[in-house]
């Protein structure tokens, strides 16, 4: 039974990989996942047990693999997990499963969508393999997290998973008349990407300095840069419009073209940058194109900052 449980557990891992695709590696939230399987004794006394400890990766390819720690089972009696430890698991420690899922077709599934996979793995339980076959429910609840469930019920066959003589001794053991020798198992997993959390988490807004200079003076000193620069959105001249500046990032501007140091910079304008950059650009920027020789006083730039940041409203 509990080799047939795995070998569920296994598919059932493998469904949820699938769904998950885009991201570059995907891993099993443990805590959150459950591989539970039920067994049916004297023919009417039905109970569910389950694996404490699941773990398991999905890689950017859709290569699963999945670790079920076999000495975490409970069926709430503890005799019962000790002897299922010792009997049928035969002292081993885990076991495994490892399955190939599409990536692409799960990579397909927008925020709070579901869907339901193919899902095919080998399930390697106590020195047997077996191929599993299921369908898998697949939810995607953020761009970070996935959640996979059975989607129907799989049952794992006792004697294709060579627990059949194991059970039949348990059995003897606690002298019960019989056993069920098809376990129904359910699975509900759980993925993470913290890859992809760290992509999709939205880049932490740039400092909102809100710059108290004197506007007029600064409509004065941004005649320095007017040759160059205008302040109206989208009108680039020899220098890119400076509508919006402040808080973006550098080498944005649509349709103009940037020196290559200037593309490369990867900096947000924010007040210490423009800073930096008003007064000496090329000590930011080596190699930019701006020939300018930059302002002195600090007043100038935080005046001329004023200015654009009024303007850009
Ligand atoms: C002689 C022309 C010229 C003058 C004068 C000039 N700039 Fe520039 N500026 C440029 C050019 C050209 C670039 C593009 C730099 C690159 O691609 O390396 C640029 C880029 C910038 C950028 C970066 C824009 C972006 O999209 O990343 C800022 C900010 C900027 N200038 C501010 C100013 C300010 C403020 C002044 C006036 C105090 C000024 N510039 C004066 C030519 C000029």
């Amino acid at each position: 039974m509990l080799k047939i449980f795995i070998k569920l557990a296994a598919v059932a891992l493998v469904a949820s990989f699938g769904t998950i695709v885009s991201a570059d590696t995907w891993t099993l939230d443990s805590e959150n996942s459950k591989l539970a399987f039920g067994s049916i004794k004297k023919d009417k006394i039905g109970e569910v047990h389950s694996f404490e400890r699941i773990s398991g990766t999905v890689s950017d390819t859709g290569a699963v693999a999945i670790n079920i720690d076999l000495t975490s089972v409970q069926t709430n009696i503890e005799i019962r997990d000790t002897r299922m430890v010792e009997h049928v698991f035969k002292g081993m420690a885990d076991a495994s499963l490892a399955a190939q899922i599409d990536m692409a077709a799960v990579s397909a599934l927008g925020l709070g969508e579901t869907t339901v996979i193919d899902v095919a793995g080998t399930l390697s339980l106590v020195g047997t393999n077996v191929d599993i076959e299921t369908e898998m429910f697949v939810a995607r609840l953020s761009e970070s997290t996935v959640v996979v469930t059975t989607n129907d019920m799989i049952f794992l066959n006792l004697e294709s998973a060579g627990i059949d003589a194991s059970v039949t001794k348990l059995m003897e053991i606690a002298k019960l008349p019989s056993i069920t020798r098809t376990s129904p198992v359910t699975l509900r997993l759980v993925f993470n990407s913290e890859m992809t959390k760290a992509e999709v988490a939205p880049a932490a807004p740039a400092a909102q300095t809100v710059f108290a200079g004197d506007v007029k003076k600064g409509k004065k000193i941004f005649k320095k840069c007017k040759a160059c620069h205008s302040m109206k959105p989208g009108k680039n001249g020899v220098g890119p419009s400076l509508h919006s500046i402040i808080g973006k990032q550098s080498g944005a501007a649509d349709g103009y073209k940037y020196s290559k140091a200037m593309k490369g910079a990867n900096i947000t304008w924010d007040a210490a940058n423009l800073n930096t950059y008003l007064t000496k650009p090329k000590t930011l920027v080596p190699g930019t194109k701006m020939s300018f020789g930059g302002l002195k006083k600090a007043k100038d730039i935080e005046n001329l900052l004023s200015y654009i940041q009024a303007e850009s409203k």
